[in-house]
């Protein structure tokens, strides 16, 4: 299974989930591939946000390595699924799609819920984390006997 998560700018919430579902899937013993990457361009080969690297670190998950990247076209091809936080991430990787195959793949994280940008707020990157692993603990049960 490969599963690719999207975020605006792969420093916060995209790198979260990522490092999540990875965890996730290894303390269940499943080979999983999981990536993450950004629709927007403004942090390209950093690391995550050092909130986000903090507060993952506090559960005891490390996602200091992880290099942001910009999402693209090839991803529709590579991934199996694409998971979003939000309706504009939804818009954004929608619109690259070039088919009813790329479009299926798309999906927001939380299902019907969205998962809020944390950029602006310090207190939001607990919630947020929290908000991140109950969905992929849903995609993860969801997917894991396909
Ligand atoms: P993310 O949060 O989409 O969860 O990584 C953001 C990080 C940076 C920016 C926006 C959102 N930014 O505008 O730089």
């Amino acid at each position: 299974m490969k599963i690719l998560m999207v975020c605006l700018g792969n420093i916060c919430r995209s790198p979260l989930a990522h490092g999540i579902m990875e965890h996730l899937a290894k303390e269940q013993g499943l080979d999983w591939e999981i990536e993450s990457a950004g629709t927007g361009n403004w942090h390209i080969g950093e690391g995550p946000d050092r909130r986000s690297i903090r507060t993952a670190r506090e559960h005891g998950i490390d996602i200091s390595g992880q290099i942001c990247r910009l999402f693209r076209i090839s991803d529709f091809d590579y991934y199996d699924h694409i998971f979003v936080m939000n309706k504009s991430n939804l818009a954004d990787v929608l619109a690259m799609a070039r088919n009813e195959e790329d479009r299926e793949k798309v999906r927001l994280l939380l299902g019907d819920k969205i998962v809020p940008d944390p950029y602006y707020d310090d207190a939001q990157f607990e919630p947020v984390f929290l908000m991140i692993e109950k969905g992929c603990k849903e995609i993860l049960k969801e997917l894991k006997d396909k």
